[in-house]
């Protein structure tokens, strides 16, 4: 596969920030319209273009822009503007702590990405909502750079019902979180090569709250995804 252009998608600035420092990006404007409230960094590393772009804040609540809406069209506007060989979702994740996943791990895609939210009880839509979009295959990266790899299952919310752990669990995902599968399905349909690459904050099946696990390892989980990032881009 051709590498020489990547474009990270990533939802949340304080996700990004360790890698836009690492990587040496600088903020570029002009590249998407003016119209969305994404932010986009550009540079280079290891011989190849990058652009990485950010959900930007939300005007009315002043967060990030998280979960499959903004991914969705941050994706289809990086994938548009800059023409990418390869798209790179990356963030942070809760992990099954039962399937071996621990705090800080990074983990690589699986074969598919698939939605856990999107319950759509009629012949074959049931099977549109899941999604299984395909990943480019991470098993040699995973293997050469020692990471975790799994499958990976997105819904809109950062806690979790029981309809969608069983979902999660049918999925035979190990990694939840609320963009991958929004990215994967742009890429499919725009026949982009994409996977996605997620540091734990949270175990799912832990007795604390994701919320209260998510800000006490935000900090450990960015630091780990951005130095395998780098690791990931030396060795494409
Ligand atoms: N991002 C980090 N932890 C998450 C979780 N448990 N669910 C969804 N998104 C997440």
């Amino acid at each position: 596969m051709k590498t020489d252009r990547v474009a990270f998608v990533i939802a949340m600035r304080s996700e990004a920030e360790p890698l836009i420092k690492s990587l040496g990006l600088t903020a570029a404007v002009g590249i998407f319209p003016e119209t969305v409230p994404f932010e986009t960094f550009t540079g280079e590393f290891s011989g190849r273009r990058i652009l990485l772009t950010v959900g930007g804040i939300d005007e009315v609540h002043g967060i990030d822009n998280v979960a499959s809406q903004p991914a969705t069209l941050m994706t289809w506007l990086a994938i548009d503007r800059f023409k990418p060989d390869l798209v790179i979702n990356a963030g942070t994740a809760g992990g099954m702590g039962r399937a071996g996943c621990e705090i800080g791990d990074v983990y690589l895609s699986g074969e598919v990405f698939r939605f856990h939210d999107r319950r759509i009880p009629l012949p074959r839509f049931r099977e549109y909502g899941i999604g299984s979009y395909p990943s480019f295959d991470t098993s040699g990266l995973a293997r050469q750079l020692g990471l975790k790899r799994g499958i990976i299952s997105t819904g809109d919310s950062l806690d979790m019902t029981e309809t969608d752990l069983v979902m999660i669990r049918v999925n035979g995902a190990v990694i939840k979180e609320m963009e991958a599968a929004a990215v994967a399905w742009v890429c499919r349909i725009t026949r982009t090569p994409m996977f996605a690459v997620k540091a734990v904050t949270d175990l799912i099946d832990g007795r604390e709250t994701p919320q209260k696990q998510f800000m006490a390892n935000l900090r450990l989980a960015v630091d780990n995804l951005q130095d395998a990032i780098r690791r990931i881009l030396s060795s494409l």
